[in-house]
Parts: structure tokens; sequence; C-alpha cells
């Protein structure tokens, strides 16, 4: 039975099951406006254990830059992902300062825009692709077809992987983030996965390529070079943490634009505006709230925390906080104002690069060579709840 700590005081209980809502699931981000409106800043919610949930950008802002207090050491594993004393820690993600900045520094340079520009023509090209196989059908889902093929590859371009394996790593990236199959299977498949980011790890040991595995094995972490372990932990969550982010960041913009021709044909007529409209989509449609745990005892904007207690940063609800966002449900091209959906603090997003230039190329294609595109009004989308808010089936068409 669902109970709630004596240290909980009533006013601050709202009941919001993150998984299966059922609010959530028929809109997920109006769900997240509706948390702004009807429950306190930071709620507490008996479901599934029982945990806090902070929905304000201040707030969640404050608690992201005090990792002493709010820790990501102790974070749970998301579903199906290793926990720690599987044999290797998510890295960056499961460490705090100091030692995070550690592990955090050989990727920035990587990851930063510069270093990615040269990956360009080749999301171009993997885009076009993608979109070669959907033209002339006047149809398609874009989740299956479009979103979720588009990160895969690039991550395994990026990480130096024969894209011969494309078919095989993409069944299992889907495996790996379904919530449809069950605990076991998604941990096989998770194995699996590691296994053969093991095998790229080695083969680039013997043999250094222009990657970022190799780039990572040159680097030196608190005055040694990465071991076998930790290169294991940085590839697993660099690819979990390019594939279901992208995928449903991709998806919901596009069901945006399927939903307002204005918008399309503005776009259309001045690409220039894609940067913006990015931002802007980023910021509707959030997708990862992320877990911090309680390391002592704290007093946070008024509310007394214990240590050992969890706290779900709600970064899509961040994103429709008033305060911070005027008319947060409108779409604005031009807000200044920076959204959380990347989150703030040390752990911001590291991929953020990646995932604006994915996004800049895909819209420049799709928009370029899609004729205008619309919902399919007998297959409406559906959604997922959890730490990722997720859609899990887009039909369109634009015959
Ligand atoms: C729209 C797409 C994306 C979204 C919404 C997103 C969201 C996030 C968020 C909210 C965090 C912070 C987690 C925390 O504070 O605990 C994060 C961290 C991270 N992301 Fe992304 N991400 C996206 C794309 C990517 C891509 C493409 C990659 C792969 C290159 C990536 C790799 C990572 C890594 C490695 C971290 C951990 C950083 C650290 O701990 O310092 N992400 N992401």
């Amino acid at each position: 039975m669902d109970t709630i700590p004596a240290h909980v005081p009533p006013e601050l209980v709202y009941d919001y099951d993150n998984a299966r809502d059922p609010r959530m699931l028929e809109d997920p981000h109006a769900r997240m406006r509706s948390l702004i409106l009807e429950a306190p800043p930071l709620f507490f919610s008996p479901c599934n254990g029982g945990q806090w949930f902070a929905t304000r950008k201040k707030l969640i802002m404050d608690i992201t830059m005090n990792p002493a207090v709010y820790s990501n050491v102790f974070r749970l594993a998301p579903e199906g992902q290793p926990e720690p004393e599987q044999g290797f820690r998510m890295l960056p993600i499961m460490t705090d300062p100091p030692e995070h900045t550690a592990y955090r520094a050989p990727l920035n340079q990587p990851l930063s825009a510069k270093s990615l520009a040269g990956l360009e023509a080749a999301i171009r090209a993997m885009t076009n692709e993608l979109i070669d196989q959907v033209l002339d059908a006047g149809r398609c889902d874009f989740f299956s077809d479009i979103a979720e093929p588009l990160p895969v590859t690039l991550f395994m371009k990026l990480a130096g992987m024969p894209t011969d394996r494309l078919v095989e790593f993409r069944h299992l990236a889907t495996q790996a983030t379904s919530a449809t199959v069950d605990h076991e299977t998604r941990s096989a498949t998770f194995k699996q996965i590691a296994g053969i980011l093991a095998e790229t790890i080695k083969s680039r040991q013997e043999k250094r390529e222009e990657d970022l595995i190799s780039r990572l094995l040159d680097a030196t972490i608190q005055g040694h070079p990465p071991t076998f372990q930790e290169m294991l932990g940085y590839s697993v969550t660099l690819f979990l943490g390019g594939l279901e982010t992208v995928v449903n960041a991709l998806s919901f913009g596009v069901r945006h634009l399927a939903r307002d021709q204005e918008l399309q044909a503005k776009l259309r007529a001045d690409p220039s505006l894609l940067p913006g409209a990015i931002e802007e989509l980023l910021r509707l449609y959030g997708i990862a709230s992320t877990p911090r745990r309680l390391t002592r005892d704290e007093v946070c904007h008024g509310v007394q925390l214990k240590q050992g207690d969890m706290v779900l940063l709600l970064l899509p609800a961040a994103n429709y906080d008033d305060t911070a966002f005027p008319n947060p449900e409108q779409f604005i091209l031009g807000r200044t104002e920076p959204h959380m959906t990347f989150n703030t603090g040390p752990h911001r997003c590291v991929g953020l690069n990646l995932a604006r230039l994915e996004m800049k190329v895909f819209y420049q294609e799709w928009l370029k060579r899609i004729p205008p595109f619309r919902l399919d009004p007998q297959a409406p989308p559906r959604f997922m709840g959890g730490f990722n808010l997720a859609i899990t089936t887009l039909p369109l068409l634009w015959k």
C-alpha cells in the first residue's frame, strides 16, 4: 500500500503516477502544464513507492546547482539499465562533482558544435535515404520509419561502429527502450548492447580510428587512462542518452507541425527560422525528467526533505512555468529565456549540440522534400510516460 512519510505535510501530497497517469497518457505536455496549475511546486506523490516532484524552473535550477545535497550517485538506474554493482557505472551521469568534472571533461570537446560539424553531411545523407523510402507512399509512421532509425545510425557513425550492423543494432535499441518488453528481455538486450560496444572498444584499443571511442581511450581521467569498465560506462550512456530523447523530440516536433500548416509553410519559405523554431519546439515538448537523491536532510524552498528522499525533476513541466515563459502553451518564435529540456547545472546534456544538429538537418530536408503533411485522422498518435515522455506511433499523410 502506498504510504506517506511523516515529514510530508498533507498539503504537499498530490497524486501523480509518472508512468500511468491517465491524463498524461492522453496528452503528456498538457498534463505537464496542469501540474504547474494544480500542484504545489514541490509535491510528494505516494505512487510507486513515493517520491517528490519538482516542477518549477527556479526550483529545479537551485537543486541541480547543489549536487552536494541533491546527488546523482545514488540515482536509481532507469528500468532495465545496469545498477552500478552490475559491473560498470553509467558515465558521466552517475557521478557528482568533483569526480563528475573529471569524467565529463573528455566528452566536452568531441561533442562541441565545432567538432560535430563534420558529421553534417552524413546526417543529411541518412535523412534523405529515410525520406526516399517513404516519399512516394504519401504516408508513413513517422515514429518507426524516420525518428527511430536516424539517431541509431548516427550514433554508430559517431562511435565508429560498422553500419552494416545497423538492422541488428536498431532492433536492440528498440528492445532496450521499448515499454512493451518485459524486464528480463530488456536486461538481456542491454547486456547484448554492452557486449557489442565492448567489441568496438577492444578493437579501438588495438587500433585507434577517427571516432569518439578512440578519443575517449586517449583521455586522461584523474591521472589515468579510462579503464575498460569506464569505457563501457561511457559508451552505454552515450548510446542510450541519444536514442529515446532524439526520437521523441523529433516526433513531438513533427506532430506539432502536422497540426500547424501555417507554421509548416512559414518554415518552408524561410529555413533560416529553423534554429529558433527548434528551440521553441524543444521547450514545448520537453522529453526527459531526471532524479536526484538527498544526501542529507535539507529545507528546499521551505519544504523539509529528508536524507534518502528521491526528487524527480520534471523538466518538461518547468518549460510550462509561466514565471519563466509567459503564455507557456503558445509557440512563440524568438523567446529569449533558455528552456529546461537539456537541464541546467553540471549534468546539462552533453549531447545537445548533436541533438540540435540532427534536428536542424532533419527539418531542412524533411520540409524541403515532403509536401504539406498532416496527422492521419484514422490513427491518432499514442503516448507513453516514465523518465521520458514518449510517442509510440505517429502516422502522417501528405497525399
Ligand atoms: C533532444 C534530445 C536530448 C534530450 C532532451 C536530452 C536530455 C538530457 C538531460 C535532461 C540530461 C541531464 C540529466 C541530468 O541532469 O541528470 C542529459 C544528459 C546527458 N545526455 Fe542528453 N539529451 C538529448 C540528446 C542527447 C544525445 C544525442 C546524446 C549523445 C551524444 C546525449 C547524451 C547525454 C549524456 C552523456 C548525458 C550525461 C551528461 C552528464 O552527466 O554530465 N543526450 N540529456
